[in-house]
Formats: structure tokens, sequence, C-alpha cells
């Protein structure tokens, strides 16, 4: 079975298309992507969201910026605005650290583009190991909630704690699967639900208000989750709300696991309050679908990552193994 390309967000054939992630699930449309400074609008703008595939539409990104740019000085400022694009997912930067430092040794337009799709194949065969590690650790019968959305759509392919998912409902040890809707912006609802359903597997949305009531009447057994950034403490930045499902499942008995290639670890920093935090404008909660929905005058404060403290998480995954507390240890071991 090809486990991982139902949904392609990222197409690369000597030019780079990106699925308009803002009008799934209901319109399935690409965009053309001709510049670095149109791969960084759609990366700020949400077209492509997701730690992993901003990271890998980053390193597409400065490829178009070489083809785009003789000078050197000019550049390496295409590139520094595109790595500012977004503040939290650390996979960003990553990607156009990793592709600078490889154009500064000389490489040519074929070298930059062959390590491009090497960061977008690597990122796919590190989610199918995830996959299958993170699935050995749920017992068969159990229940689990995700919160965003971290499947296909968030990387190269498969996901991090979709993939997770998927590989554990594969192997027939899930009983159900719930899905935050993910306020503002929608990702449970519109992207998570939607790729789950063209799997063919079952999933019951909540709002973020009902998690707890999920984990205290005991219907997950789980909270499954991605990230922006984890660091060297453990403690993880990841869409706001993750944080209160983790207090929430903990309080209840139920476990935590991160899901990340361990390109969104960040062990430069030490602990989680040394991560930036992405504030979006107040129109993504005032409206919906382009309509006002909140009182006129109403205003809003929209940060849209919270951190997880490495207190709540039991387990972080990665494609290198499967790291506990004490995370400095565990984390650091697998960096190696
Ligand atoms: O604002 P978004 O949609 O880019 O936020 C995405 C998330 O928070 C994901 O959970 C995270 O990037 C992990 S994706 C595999």
């Amino acid at each position: 079975m090809n486990r991982e390309s139902k949904v392609a967000p990222i197409v690369w054939d000597t030019q780079l298309q990106l699925l308009d992630q803002r009008l799934l699930p209901h319109t399935e449309t690409y965009l053309d992507i001709g510049t670095v400074e149109e791969a960084g609008r759609a990366i700020a703008g949400l077209v492509v969201r997701g730690a992993p595939a901003i990271g890998i539409t980053a390193a597409y990104g400065v490829v178009l910026a070489c083809r785009q740019y003789p000078d050197m000085n000019v550049r390496m400022q295409a590139l520094d605005a595109l790595a500012d694009a977004r503040p939290t997912a650390v996979n960003l930067r990553w990607a156009v650290e990793r592709m600078r430092s490889l154009l500064l040794d000389g490489a040519d337009d074929a070298q930059l583009e062959a390590e491009a799709k090497a960061i977008h194949e690597a990122d796919i065969k590190a989610n199918l190991t995830m996959g299958e590690l993170g699935a050995q650790l749920i017992h068969p019968g159990s229940s689990v909630l995700t919160h965003c959305n971290t499947g296909s759509l968030a990387t190269g392919g498969y996901g991090t704690a979709l993939g997770v998912i998927r590989s554990a409902y594969a192997s027939g040890r899930l009983t159900d699967v719930y899905a935050g809707e993910t306020r503002p912006w929608l990702q449970g609802a519109r992207l998570t639900a939607w790729e789950l359903q063209k799997d063919g597997i079952p999933v019951h949305l909540v709002i973020e208000g009902a998690v707890a009531s999920l984990f205290a009447a005991g219907k997950a057994k789980w909270l499954i989750v991605g990230a922006d950034r984890v660091v060297a403490n453990g403690d993880t930045a990841n869409k706001i709300g993750t944080l209160s499902a983790a207090v929430h499942a903990k309080r209840n008995g139920a476990q935590v696991m991160v899901v990340i290639p361990t390109t969104t670890l960040d062990l430069g920093l030490e602990s989680g309050d040394q991560i930036p935090i992405e504030e979006r404008g107040s129109s993504e909660i005032l409206s919906l679908g382009g309509n006002r929905v909140a009182a006129d005058g109403a205003g809003a404060w929209n940060p849209v990552f919270d951190i997880t403290p490495a207190e709540l998480i039991d387990c972080i995954v990665t494609e290198k193994g499967v790291a506990r507390p004490p995370f400095k240890e565990s984390l650091a071991a697998l960096k190696q």
C-alpha cells in the first residue's frame, strides 16, 4: 500500500505547487509558486501550514530564490525574509539554514534542488517510522484525541501524530479517534477530518470546550499531538489548545504523546518560555468564513500556539526513537 500519498500538499516538478489549504475541504486547488516571495507569502498566509510542510516549502523557496537572484547578497536577504515568514515552527529556520550553508559552499541549482527534494523525502520516511514506533505504544482497544492537523497536509506526507493514528488504526489498536476542531482556523474540522475520511478512518470532532469532559468521561486514553518546536527540556510548542488538552489528559489518567521529526527539535533553547509564540490577526477570531460573527466593537487576542511543559508529556516519538523523561538527557541522546 502506498501509505503516504493520498494527499500531496507540496508538489515540485521543476516548479513549486502548493495545495491551497485555506480552501479545504470543499475546494482542492493548487497554486503555482514561482518566486521566493510567493513562497514566503504562502507560508505566512497559511496556504501551506504545519511545521514540517513549512520547512519543505522553504527549502524549495531557496531554490527559487537562487534562480531569481544571481547576486549573493540579494539571495541572502531573500533567505532572511523567508526564514521570518512565521516565528514558531523551527523547521522553517532549520530548512533555510541547511539550504543556505549548501549555497555558501558553492552548490549549483541542481544540487540545491536535489537537497530540497531530499528534505522532502526524508520527512515522509521519518513519518512512516514514527507511525510504527508510536503505534506500538498504544494498547489495542484504546481511543485517542488529536489536535490541529498533523497529517499529510502538515508534512511531506503521512503525518506525525496523524501518522501514528493511521498506523495504530491500520493495526487494529484504535476504537475511536477524536479530533479537536481547532479554533479559530479549524485545522481539525476542515483538514484532519478530511484526511481521515479519505483514509476511511471514522472521526468524532469535539469543540475545545468539550476536551475536559472527554477525558473526564474516560473517552480518550491518549492525547497524541505534533509540535512546532520542542526544546532541550522537552517543553513543547504546539497549536493553541494543546496545553489545556494535556492538563485534562493528565488529570484524568490519560497519556500524552508528542510526535516530531528531529528537525522539530531545538536543543539550542533550554525551556519553553524562550520559544517565540506567533500572534495572528483578530479577524481570524471575530469572523468565520469571511463573515463577521462577533459583536461590533469587540476586539480579540489570537496567540496561535501554546507551550505544554515537559512534566505533562509521557513520551516524545521521533524517527530516531522514543524519548522519555527526563527529556534533557533522552532528547540530547536522540539528536546525536
Ligand atoms: O498554524 P499551523 O496550522 O501551522 O499549526 C500547525 C500545528 O500546530 C501542528 O500541530 C504542528 O505544526 C505539527 S504538524 C506535523
